[in-house]
């Protein structure tokens, strides 16, 4: 970079722990939060500051050039919001074994003319820049070390091993630190030069060192990412928790059918062979009723219709009776993850004359559905082709119940076992 001036301030972005909580196959900070990185999310906030920085990504060794790119992106990312990211000054260093191993590996590359250095948690992806510019005006301001830390609200016990309480710790005396946590440059190059004890923090390094550290107010969009609920946590914030499931509801389903009447043909209708009736006209049986019934199943679970479904080139259907056609189409629903609620019938036609014979056709229809079927019959006052004895129709209505919906009344009641 040539006309960009030297920055004063560094922020060394640690993002090379591999994240054992998180419990994910690949490093934490190449996880993905709303379809990107947590070290892209992190690093969006370092490049939307108002001064330009030297910023220094510190990844695992073998995803430096991983990270190189996902800092291209973030850098562009913030180019794109107006924000002046100075993509030049990004440097990605292999991370160490320990944190602190790492953010001494990031010091190593620290510029000339860097008088402030912040140090910063990828797994904090949602930091806002305005705790980063609040931590680094609060150095300039008192010259020495500064960390966001917010008040700890929960009572806090202090237990031995065996889960006894020894005391409650005074609250008002805590904090939960955060990061960014900033130093004037050589005292935490120094700190990190002198002591070889880890710490989990850099503050914890510099006090040890001798020298006093002041927390200023944290931001709770600054929490870190540590283990599964976390990274929901952070989906919440972002708004991109995928939403709940749609509630599963029931599924109607219309079907009609209608058939010619054939003098050469027997008459099946409602799944009832009809002795002495004139027969209907069809590739099977011409069951006017159960085809409006399968129509009406297929439909609801969104399976299309008989004629597609059953095809008249498909010899097992030719000459068939409405038994199989049931059968089948109540597997191609249970299938399809659905039962049977219930089904409604109308039969409309001159002959045959349908009511001595309903119960006996609701039996046999409900019996192979495992549902209530309701069957109506009408004529149509000598209207139309039925009223002039052309022909049957039939209309049915199917509702399907998702199977998750119908299981606990299907299950058998939960067995309740006692340890005594
Ligand atoms: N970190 C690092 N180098 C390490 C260990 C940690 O750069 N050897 C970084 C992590 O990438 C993370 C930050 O330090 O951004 C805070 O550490 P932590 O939340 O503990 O992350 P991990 O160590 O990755 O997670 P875990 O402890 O669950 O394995
Ligand atoms: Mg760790």
């Amino acid at each position: 970079m040539t006309d960009c001036p030297t920055p004063v301030v560094a922020v060394i972005v640690v993002a090379a722990g591999s994240g054992t909580r998180l419990g994910r196959s690949h490093p934490k900070a190449f996880v993905h939060l709303g379809g990107s990185t947590l070290l892209e999310h992190a690093l969006r906030a370092v490049f939307a500051l108002s001064e330009p920085v030297q910023v220094i990504v510190v990844a695992p060794e073998d995803r430096v050039s991983e990270a190189r790119a996902i800092a291209a992106d973030a850098a562009a990312a913030s180019a794109a919001l107006g924000h002046a990211a100075p993509a030049e000054t990004v440097e990605v260093v292999a991370g160490g074994a320990t944190r602190q191993e790492s953010v001494r590996y990031g010091l190593a590359v620290l510029r000339d003319g860097v008088e402030i250095v912040l140090v910063h948690d990828a797994a904090r992806a949602l930091t806002p820049p305005a705790l980063f510019e609040r931590v680094v005006g609060a150095v300039r301001d008192t010259g020495v070390g500064v960390i966001p830390g917010l008040p700890v609200v929960d009572t806090i016990k202090r237990v031995d091993v065996s889960g006894g309480i020894l005391g409650t710790v005074d609250r008002s005396e805590l904090s939960a630190v955060q990061t960014p946590q900033g130093f004037p440059r050589n005292l935490l190059v120094a700190a990190h030069d002198s002591l070889a004890d880890e710490a989990t923090d850099d503050a914890a390094l510099v006090a040890a060192a001798g020298h006093r550290v002041h927390v200023v107010t944290g931001d709770a969009r600054a929490f870190k990412i540590t283990t599964p609920h976390d990274l929901e946590r952070a989906e919440l914030v972002l708004g991109v928790r995928n939403p709940a499931p749609a509630v599963v509801l029931p599924r109607v389903g219309t079907g009609l059918d209608v058939h010619a009447f054939d003098d050469e043909s027997e008459l099946w209708l409602a799944g009832l062979f009809w002795p002495g009736e004139r027969g209907l006209s069809g590739h099977s049986d011409g069951d006017v009723a159960v085809h409006a019934v399968c129509d009406a199943l297929l439909g609801a679970a969104g399976l299309g219709d008989v004629g597609g479904v059953f095809g008249t080139s498909d010899s097992r259907f030719a000459g068939a009776h409405g038994d199989v056609f049931l059968e089948e189409t109540l597997r191609l629903v249970t299938a399809a993850g659905f039962g049977v609620g219930n089904v409604s019938l109308q039969i409309i036609g001159n002959r045959p004359r349908f009511a001595p014979r309903r119960a006996e056709a609701e039996a046999l229809l409900a019996s192979i559905l495992r549902a209530p079927v309701n069957i109506a019959a009408t004529t149509t006052d000598a209207l139309g082709f039925t009223g002039r004895g052309e022909g049957i129709a039939a209309s049915a209505t199917a509702l399907l119940v998702p199977l998750v919906l119908a299981a606990p009344s299907l299950a058998e009641p939960p067995v309740l076992s006692l340890d005594v």
